[in-house]
């Protein structure tokens, strides 16, 4: 389509603003672009003024794609929002957690199951921040060795929490997290389950299966919140269907779609040089017998939120950059 299309990023935050960037550097054809949050206002979104608009029923029409970084829950923008922009004729990419377990809504990751976004309905969850940077990695190991458990541990970065946990980071804000964030690591993001995990380590459990086409997988995580401003790290352990060795699986990663190795055990990736890239950073590799560990860094605001978004896109209108 050589006019381009009309776009709608609803919530003008973290993940917003990355949006409206990641649109931007990604040359994606756009004819309009809409910033829509709960207030009218002027604001500036990677680097570009916009009129921010009021998100309400109307302010869809004519939209082709609507992107959804708003708050979750009941009263949270896609909640609110999605079937009215659906029924505008959008189709709905959301950030927001509301629906990814929806057996209806495909949950994608465009290296791992593009194929998925084959008849949607118009809503298309974008997969949890911590999750996206691991599937990236583990799926190419599936493919070639078989994935039979996994267990992750996580340090993930103050932007994943939004403005609030920046401004808990940099201003202590309270009561975003339950103890004070700097010089500090809270093994405790989300609520607490009945089976004594948080919701953050649920999320990486189910969407991890629903994504990569694995219902009874074993994944065991424990998600801990780290001072970093952006870059979630994971330290991940794999149990793989056969045998392998570390010339394999390098070979494996060097080759995986959305996976920068980074190199031999000095090599090591970290938040702090991820963050600003699109790309899932994969350093410490280690195997032993079918065992493999090693170290995952990525953006979450990119990779695990705009970029994957963004990537969903183009796989919609058939682009790609
Ligand atoms: N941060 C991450 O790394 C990350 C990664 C993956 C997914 N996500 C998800 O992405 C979403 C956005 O996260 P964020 O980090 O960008 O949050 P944020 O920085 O707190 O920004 C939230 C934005 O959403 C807007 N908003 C809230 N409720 C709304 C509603 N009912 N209608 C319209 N706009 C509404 C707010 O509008 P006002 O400015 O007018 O108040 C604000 O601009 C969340 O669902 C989050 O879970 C975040």
């Amino acid at each position: 389509m050589s006019e381009g299309y009309t776009v709608a990023v609803v919530g003008a935050g973290m993940v917003g603003d990355r949006i409206v960037a990641e649109l931007r550097r990604r040359d994606f054809p756009l004819k309009e672009l809409r910033v829509l949050a709960r207030t009218a206002r002027r604001e500036t979104l990677a680097g570009e003024e916009f009129d921010v608009g009021v998100a309400e029923p109307g302010a869809f029409e004519g939209v082709d794609i609507a992107f959804f970084a708003g708050t979750e829950g009941e009263k949270g923008a896609a909640v609110q929002l999605a079937d009215e922009a659906i029924s505008r004729g959008a189709v709905v990419i959301d950030n927001g957690s509301d629906f990814r377990m929806d057996p209806e809504v495909p949950l994608v990751v465009p290296e791992v199951n593009a194929d998925a976004l084959e008849g949607h309905d118009g809503l298309i969850a974008n997969a949890n921040c911590s999750t996206t940077q691991m599937v990236v990695t583990l799926n190419p190991l599936a493919r070639e060795f078989g994935l039979e458990k996994v267990v992750v541990s996580t340090y993930q970065a103050v932007s994943g929490s939004g403005r609030g946990g920046v401004e808990a980071l940099e201003e202590g804000r309270e009561g975003v997290y339950p103890k004070p964030i700097d010089r500090n690591a809270i093994p405790l993001i989300g609520g607490v389950g009945n089976d004594g995990y948080t919701t953050e380590e649920t999320k990486m459990r189910l969407e991890t299966r629903k994504i990569m086409g694995l219902p009874d997988l074993d994944v065991f995580a424990t998600t801990v919140r780290i001072p970093v401003h952006t870059g979630h790290s994971e330290s991940v352990y794999a149990e793989l269907g056969r045998e392998t060795t570390l010339e394999e699986v390098l070979e494996v990663f060097s080759s995986a779609p959305g996976v920068v190795f980074s190199g031999d055990a000095e090599g090591f990736p970290t938040p702090l040089e991820a963050a600003g890239d699109p790309g899932t950073f994969v350093g410490r590799v280690r195997v032993e017998g079918n065992v493999v560990q090693y170290w995952c860094v990525s953006d979450n605001l990119l990779k695990g939120a705009a970029t994957n978004a963004v990537q969903i896109a183009e796989e919609l209108v058939g682009v790609r950059v």
